[in-house]
């Protein structure tokens, strides 16, 4: 009996090893793709940061927190393959580099694909820029066609993006981040997550939630 519980003690051990070592590797990647610009720093982990909250409030279990969390972290992974110049062009992207900078979801999901334990993973990467209204990319779905994981996804990255910094402007006022939030519902954003979104803002009384 004995024997049997040290067997299992161990294990345990090397599962939560495992899941350590998964963890670290995926905040590594993270802090890969936050590197390539002085102006996404730190934006994949606020984005599953926020996504993970929104998914609690919504009822979503741990384990789907879990997920949504590593989705958000690895959900810009497709802009390793875009050259950094054209990452880091604040303003007079030409017509092909615009095209290749929405290219990144799709090279981001072929990266990610083959994580066949976490599929969410590849899920986020591909459909966190499309839009509830179906205007989005890369494959213009709409509504409830578009994965609810990267619906909450969409929502914490556009939030994300205005609460932080870049090179023609400071962080957005919260005020204003929320009216956008709020005018985006149903537009840009699934109203559902939206209005998650807008309640987290509301508890957020001294605008924590933004770039530092
Ligand atoms: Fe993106």
């Amino acid at each position: 009996m004995e024997e049997l519980e040290r067997m299992r003690g161990k294990a345990e051990d090397a599962e939560r090893k495992v899941e350590r070592l998964s963890e670290q590797i995926m905040k590594a990647l993270a802090s890969t793709i936050d590197a390539k610009d002085k102006y996404t720093n730190g934006h994949s982990f606020r984005v599953a940061e926020y996504a993970e909250e929104m998914l609690r409030r919504s009822g979503g279990s741990v384990k789907e927190q879990e997920e949504v969390y590593y989705m958000g972290l690895l959900h810009d992974i497709g802009k390793i393959g875009i050259p950094d110049e054209i990452i880091r062009k604040t303003s007079g992207l030409t017509e092909k580099e615009y095209t290749l900078i929405k290219s990144h979801p799709v090279i981001g999901a072929n990266i990610l694909k083959n994580i066949s334990e976490i599929p969410g993973l590849a899920v986020g990467a591909r459909w966190h820029h499309e839009k509830y209204d179906g205007t989005g990319y890369p494959d213009g779905l709409k509504g409830e066609e578009i994965p609810v994981m990267a619906r909450i996804i969409a929502v914490a990255d556009a939030y994300d993006a205005m609460a932080s910094r870049r090179s023609y402007r400071d962080v957005l006022p919260q005020k204003v981040v929320r009216e956008e939030l709020k005018n985006g519902k149903g537009k840009q954003f699934d109203p559902y997550y939206a209005d998650i979104m807008i309640e987290m803002i509301d508890d957020d009384k001294d605008y924590q939630m933004r770039e530092v």
